[in-house]
């Protein structure tokens, strides 16, 4: 479909790197955040109309710091549908089903109300490791703490999420269903900082923490505690298994097989440079 896109997010991992695609491929697009001009933010709805004026379809990704700002969202996509916006495509996670908590009832909304929509579940980013809450531990005292134990996960790279968004945004035919995003093999986080450790050259350790734990780091790290909680209770599905399934999504959708976890880290050797050394 063609027509303006506004990228949600589009400071973050997925919306920075799906603005440079959508960019690089001459498609019309806007990026909105707190951050942008005009400035957009989901919890002042006097900013959502600038932000979607002339657009035919919004990338949708929930903000983390944000509690619960899943009615929030639905509003907006209702005001967006009064002002003609067309297509949805919705940035949900591996394992939330449509009806499900959080996500899944934007999800679920979707389905119920558009007619032009998708939904993208993609497991845990890499780029978890060199841009979000992980960075700061690796860089200043060589770990990595979490709450998954053995658990393994097909890690996922943001640009093989962001070219999925870019496939399903600009398809001539509406999708109306979910796609699970994830890389193409299963690994600890024991294995992850072994990787990482061997790009940048110093032994990293995943240390285990108890979900508590995990959760109170989250909130340190500026998230609501609700959003906390909700992310450790994720982490906990991967320590017993259940984030453990790869998909064949990324190579139907984009053409090509997913990243490697080795091909990021050994793209990202600076990222985890001591700090100060
Ligand atoms: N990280 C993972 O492994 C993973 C896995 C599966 C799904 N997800 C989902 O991916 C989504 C993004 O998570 P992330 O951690 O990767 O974050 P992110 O997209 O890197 O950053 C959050 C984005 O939200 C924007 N934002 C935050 N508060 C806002 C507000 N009040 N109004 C407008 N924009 C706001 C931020 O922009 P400004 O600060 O510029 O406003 C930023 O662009 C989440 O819904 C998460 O559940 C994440």
């Amino acid at each position: 479909m063609s027509g303006l896109i506004l990228v949600t997010g589009g400071t973050g991992k997925t919306g920075r790197n799906l603005l440079m695609q959508l960019q690089q491929a001459g498609v019309p697009c806007r990026a909105a955040s707190r951050h942008g001009v005009p400035s957009f933010d989901w919890v002042q709805p006097a900013t959502w109309d600038a932000a979607l004026e002339g657009v035919a379809s919004v990338y949708l990704v929930a903000p983390p710091t944000v509690n619960n700002p899943y009615d929030l969202m639905q509003d907006f996509i209702a005001s967006a549908m009064r002002k003609g916006v067309r297509r949805f495509v919705f940035l949900s996670m591996a394992g939330l089903p449509a009806g499900g908590p959080a996500h899944g009832q934007v999800h679920q909304w979707l389905k119920d109300n558009s007619d032009d929509w998708a939904v993208l579940c993609p497991s845990a980013f890499m780029q978890n490791f060199s841009q979000g809450h992980y960075l700061a531990t690796i860089r200043e005292e060589d770990r990595i703490y979490s709450n998954t134990g053995m658990g393994r996960v097909p890690f996922i790279d943001v640009n093989d999420i962001a070219a999925a968004a870019l496939a399903v945004l600009t398809a001539p035919a509406r999708q109306n269903t979910e796609f699970v995003l994830t890389g193409d093999e299963s690994m600890s986080y024991d294995r992850v900082a072994e990787l990482i450790g061997q790009s940048c050259g110093r032994r990293i350790s995943h240390i285990p923490v108890s979900n508590d734990e995990m959760a109170e780091r989250l909130i340190k790290r500026g998230l609501p505690p609700a959003t906390a909680r909700f992310l450790a209770f994720g982490y906990a599905t991967i320590a017993a298994g259940m984030a453990d399934r790869t998909t064949d999504a990324v190579r139907t959708l984009t053409g090509r097989p997913p990243a490697t976890f080795q091909t990021f880290a050994e793209a990202n050797a600076d990222v985890w440079k001591r700090v100060g050394g």
